[in-house]
């Protein structure tokens, strides 16, 4: 036992002088970082300042880590983060991919992400909360906890809300433990906002605010080429041109959650060409067929009937 106190003591030997050149693309190639933001790039359509931003904490937790080398210790940086944007804007994805990210620079040391709500961490009756909320961050401990809709950890209305108890909680582990877990509180903009300003205590812990703004017409046509892709699936001409409006009639209607609407209209398109070839059974199938999307797979949609008729309601002269 004696023997490793005095261990401990001794200087390490195996710190680099100060002169001493460290290879940064060396370091950077090792971590092969570069693969997680290529696929990245390559899988997620758009997001830009998301992109941008994911880098930026790359290259800080690397510089991080070369400092260490030279026992340059600094603080370990807070990297809890606030993720706003609509519905199906890519949000959680992105959120899985930071925690391979942040295993890939050491930062934590699983990277797994533990999606949870209000439900997941405040109980119903008193005493409930605490062990439900110190359960959750144990699964998390090691990766990335995501609490979506965060905002409704907190109920002003309520006088008396357990709620408070787990941000409480929360917030000492966001504190002690952000070397080994990162929160993400994601949520729509303006209730994210009114959230912080109610708890500056939760504001304070939170590094980065990134915004995930609605896709374009164009990228949400890009975002379902994708999606085909990768299932192994095709529009045809025709094909493509049916999503392409029906995408722009899409947009319009209610419930519309970027790229999760496309995902769902496209698992519905799925469905129909099967009942289209499978009804057809009589003749030879070629591979290219089973492959593809066909116009009339988008267009028996009901956004083709919902979306023309609001637009012409909305069109129509105002009654008298
Ligand atoms: N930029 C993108 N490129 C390709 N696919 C995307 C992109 N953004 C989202 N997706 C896909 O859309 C679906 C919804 O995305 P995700 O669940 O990440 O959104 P979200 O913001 O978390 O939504 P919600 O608020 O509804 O939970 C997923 O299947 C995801 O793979
Ligand atoms: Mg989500």
């Amino acid at each position: 036992m004696g023997e490793t106190d005095i261990q401990a003591e001794k200087p390490d030997l195996t710190a680099p002088g100060d002169d001493a050149p460290v290879d940064l693309d060396a370091e950077f190639q090792d971590s092969h970082i570069q693969e997680i933001l290529d696929k990245l790039d390559r899988e997620l359509v758009g997001l830009k300042p998301v992109k941008t931003r994911i880098r930026e904490i790359a290259a800080l937790l690397l510089i991080d880590r070369l400092r260490r080398k030279f026992e340059l210790v600094s603080e370990t940086p807070t990297l809890h983060m606030c993720f706003t944007g609509n519905p199906g804007t890519g949000k959680t994805t992105v959120a899985m991919r930071m925690g391979e990210i942040l295993k890939r620079l050491g930062y934590v040391r699983e990277g797994h992400l533990v999606t949870v709500t209000r439900d997941d961490l405040v109980g119903q009756y008193i005493g409930h909360t605490a062990p439900k909320t110190k359960e959750v961050i144990k699964k998390a401990m090691g990766g990335v906890l995501f609490i979506d809709e965060a905002y409704y950890l907190y109920k002003p209305e309520n006088e008396r809300d357990y709620g408070a108890e787990s941000i409480e909680i929360l917030l000492q582990v966001m504190e002690n433990n952000r070397d080994d877990l990162v929160v993400i509180l994601a949520g729509y903009k303006d209730k994210m906002d009114r959230f912080f300003q109610s708890n500056p205590g939760m504001r304070s812990r939170v590094a980065h605010h990134i915004d995930f703004p609605d896709y374009s017409p164009g990228e949400l046509m890009d975002i379902g080429e994708l999606m085909l892709e990768e299932q192994k699936y095709q529009f045809s001409k025709a094909g493509a041109e049916a999503f392409r409006e029906y995408i722009s009639l899409r947009v319009t209607l209610e419930h519309f959650a970027n790229a999760r609407s496309i995902r769902n209209a496209l698992d519905r398109a799925r469905l129909r060409q099967a009942n289209r070839l499978f009804a057809k059974r009589g003749s030879p199938l070629k591979k290219a067929d089973l492959m593809t999307i066909e116009s009339e797979d988008i267009r028996a949609s009901r956004v083709f009937v919902e979306g023309r008729l609001d637009a012409k309601l909305n069109e129509a002269p105002e009654q008298p």
